[in-house]
């Protein structure tokens, strides 16, 4: 069996990272979805919310996926929940900077576990979690972008009328 996590913060989760852990899952015999605790970061949904999200969202999948959140290092989480692998999704050249350092470092932390990349999918290469709230609380529509259930908690939280200044 080979384990695999799919680290994140999905602030909210988008149908690019669906794509991915549809992928995915045809690769990997179980993945696990981790939501990065990050105090740092003031995300726009809540942990419980993006996990949520999440949950409802991989149902459509016939497959090994657990949803869970992380605190701390990927690498020490990743060997507490003995996954072989990190996966990461590669969107664009701008992506590749990161990802290279990251997975250079998580190597060198834990040579154990490998990082492994998707390639996105050609017609979501444009898409983020940031990007979506972005045009979300601009009044756009983003049900192209993100889950139902993520359509209607981002309109809940950022649509706002400006005309109420
Ligand atoms: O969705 P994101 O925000 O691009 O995910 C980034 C994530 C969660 C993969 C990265 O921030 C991470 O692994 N954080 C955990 C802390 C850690 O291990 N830091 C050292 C990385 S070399």
């Amino acid at each position: 069996m080979i384990h695999a996590v799919y680290p994140g913060s999905f602030d909210p989760i988008t149908n690019g990272h669906l794509d991915i852990i549809r992928r995915a899952t045809k690769i990997f015999s179980k993945l696990t979805v981790a939501v990065l605790v990050n105090p740092q970061k003031k995300p726009l949904l809540t942990l419980h919310e993006r996990k949520q999200l999440i949950r409802e969202s991989i149902q459509q999948f016939d497959a090994n996926i657990v949803v869970d959140s992380f605190y701390g290092l990927l690498v020490d989480y990743a060997e507490k929940i003995n996954a072989h692998a990190i996966l990461r999704g590669l969107r664009a050249v701008s992506d590749f900077e990161f990802e290279f350092q990251l997975s250079l470092m998580n190597q060198r932390l834990n040579p154990r576990i490998n990082t492994v990349y998707l390639m996105a999918s050609a017609d979501l290469t444009y898409l983020s979690s940031g990007l979506v709230k972005e045009i979300c609380s601009l009044g756009g529509d983003i049900k192209d972008f993100v889950p139902p259930g993520a359509v209607e908690l981002l309109n809940s939280k950022l649509a706002t009328d400006p005309s109420q200044g």
